[in-house]
């Protein structure tokens, strides 16, 4: 049985205004990571946050799932057309 390594490109999010490509079972932080994109929030004093345990635990890859508050992005399946943001803070764009 033959497997493909890269999924087929099933649609795209949206990060902090910028168009995401989404692989079939990728992770909102999957999704994140392949496209560059290292820091998903920033800690209490201002430190870059982003994927690190990426199984749930440590919290740091927090964003905001359609104005849903600190979703962890490494255990949120992606979606077409999800509008995420960096912080895990109120979606302010609506
Ligand atoms: S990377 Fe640790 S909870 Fe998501």
């Amino acid at each position: 049985m033959s497997r493909n390594r890269e999924g087929a490109i099933i649609g795209q999010l949206v990060f902090d205004g910028r168009d995401i490509d989404i692989l079939e079972g990728d992770t909102l932080g999957a999704s994140l990571m392949r496209a560059g994109v290292l820091m998903t929030r920033r800690s209490r004093s201002g430190e870059p946050r982003g994927l690190y345990c990426a199984i749930g635990v440590c919290h740091d890859c927090l964003v905001s799932l359609d104005g849903v508050r600190n979703v962890r992005a490494c255990m949120t399946i992606a979606r077409p057309g999800a509008k995420v943001h960096a912080g895990g803070t109120r979606d302010e764009s609506g």
